[in-house]
């Protein structure tokens, strides 16, 4: 059956299929859920938009969806992140071909302008027979926010004038909207109001939803997939530790080993990107604002200073708050010759961009795509990656299969979870309970030889916990 989609180029799609069935393999969270919920298809009826890298693993947790009964159509969270065949063969399917595709509808290619971004968003979120999604699974929060702000909009009665908007990337979001509302002045409110829930992937998008509840405008339930144990402790951290090196190697192919390398922020993500330089043999220093984090990356051994101490002297600076402006204009100004720089941050706000292409006669010279080298007029340059958008994913594959295998079996968890269960999910943010968290660990033993301790009664009793589990109290840090 004919089906609506846009990716860059179908005949990709055996080398995609090829790749995604090597990575099966190694998602062995995601095939043992296949195989508990298979028979069942407890997302019979689930219409789940998904806004997330389109990548082969991502095409192994869409595969999954649709085993377990749900409908899907999908979109990319980043214009640079999405694996070109990973999207045509999700279009054609296990069983389809590139002249006969019977897959999932997907809106997603690398590199697309921020016009086209929200309008793949806008495709994924408006289904043909327009009844539209009932459930969203979301990495960033774009998806969800375009539900809200469209609502919000409808309610108002007026788009604010996208003239007036702080980015550019809002400004065309706000257009988007403008035509939305002209079109239809109920497209939002009637989509939101068709809306289960949301599943959100990552801590910038986990911030925007309890931001959300605080101010009252959450509109639906959400589950904070990003603060499973096995997501944020496993796919921030060792999911960076291994993309990040992989990222600015594919970019630069400059030896990491004896450089110094800075690190802004020492959370999940910090701590991946730290341990990955370092392991390369970088001197690492890393900046931090939480007084907590920063004594953590002393005590792990790393000189902790402000990024103004270094400016001139470090070769390598990371960003990875979730935070805006932390490399400013002038900080990239007064960076020494060939200095790279790099976001693994979610959004591209945490290097000012704009203000380094703002500065008179700066150039800007495509080395190839996503690695770009910016001339100041004093002839000195900068090499900059992904064009401050998230390095792992626009300059090489971002996480391993194996670690997107815990945290996307949390996303399949938390959407039956939302879908079967609705009831017990009023509108908040919520958390997976730990049992499942445990779960999703439990999972992925095996496939490494893990051998498990269990505990005896006595002992389980003594420590106050069930043989079975949960191990730990909700408040443990880990
Ligand atoms: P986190 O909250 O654990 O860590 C961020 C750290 O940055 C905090 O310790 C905070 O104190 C620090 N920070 C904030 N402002 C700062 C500033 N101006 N200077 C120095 N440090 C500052 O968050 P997490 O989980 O590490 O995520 C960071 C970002 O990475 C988020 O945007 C998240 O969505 C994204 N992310 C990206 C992934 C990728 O594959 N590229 C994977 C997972 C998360």
């Amino acid at each position: 059956m004919a089906f609506d989609f846009k990716v860059a180029d179908l005949s990709l799609a055996e080398f995609g299929r090829n790749e995604i069935r090597l990575a099966e393999h190694e998602m062995p969270g995601l095939m043992a859920v296949r195989k508990e919920f298979g028979s069942q298809k407890p997302l019979r009826g689930a219409r789940i938009m998904g806004s997330l890298h389109m990548t082969v693993q991502t095409a192994v947790l869409i595969e999954t969806l649709v085993e377990l009964g749900a409908e899907v159509r999908w979109v990319s969270c980043n214009i640079f992140s999405t694996q070109d065949h990973a999207a045509a063969a999700v279009v054609v399917g296990p069983d389809g071909t590139p002249d006969d595709p019977r897959g999932v509808p997907v809106f997603a290619w690398k590199g697309e302008t921020l016009e086209e971004y929200w309008w793949c968003t806008d495709q994924a979120l408006t289904w043909p027979d327009g009844e539209g999604p009932n459930m969203i699974l979301d990495d960033g929060g774009d998806a969800t926010m375009l539900v809200h702000k469209g609502a919000q909009y409808e309610k108002a009665g007026a788009v604010p004038d996208p003239a007036t908007a702080e980015s550019e990337e809002f400004r065309v979001f706000l257009e988007l909207l403008r035509k939305n509302l002209a079109e239809n002045p109920r497209k939002w409110t009637e989509i939101a109001s068709r809306i289960k829930g949301v599943t959100e992937e990552t801590t910038t998008g986990v911030l925007r939803l309890y931001e959300m509840q605080r101010e009252g405008t959450l509109l639906f339930p959400a589950i904070n997939v990003n603060d499973s144990v096995t997501k944020s402790k496993f796919d921030n951290k060792y999911g960076c530790r291994h993309s990040l090196v992989d990222g600015i190697n594919r970019a630069t192919d400059v030896l990491i080993g004896g450089k110094v390398a800075v690190v802004a922020g020492y959370g999940d993500v910090g701590k991946g990107c730290a341990d990955s330089l370092r392991g390369q043999g970088a001197r690492v220093i890393v900046t931090e604002i939480d007084p907590i984090c920063a004594l953590q990356a002393a005590m792990d051994g790393y000189q902790v200073t402000t990024l103004e101490d270094v400016v001139e002297t470090a070769d390598i600076f990371i960003t990875a708050t979730g935070n805006r402006d932390v490399i400013t204009a002038d900080h990239m100004a007064r960076m020494k010759h060939q200095a790279i720089v790099g976001n693994i941050g979610h959004f591209d706000n945490e290097i000012d961009m704009a203000g380094l292409a703002a500065i008179p006669g700066i150039s800007k010279i495509e080395i190839k795509p996503q690695v770009h080298e910016w001339r100041f007029p004093d002839g000195h340059s900068i090499i900059v990656l992904s064009e401050g958008r998230l390095l792992n994913l626009g300059n090489a594959t971002g996480h391993p299969s194996f670690v997107m295998s815990n945290s996307f079996t949390n996303q399949v968890i938390a959407q039956i979870e939302l879908f079967t269960k609705t009831d017990q999910y009023p509108i908040g943010v919520h958390v997976l309970p730990k049992h499942l968290d445990e779960k999703v660990a439990r999972l992925h033993l095996d496939a490494l030889g893990v051998k498990l301790t269990t505990l005896t009664k006595k002992q389980a009793d003594y420590i106050g916990v069930d043989v079975e589990g949960p191990y730990k109290p909700d408040h443990y840090r880990y």
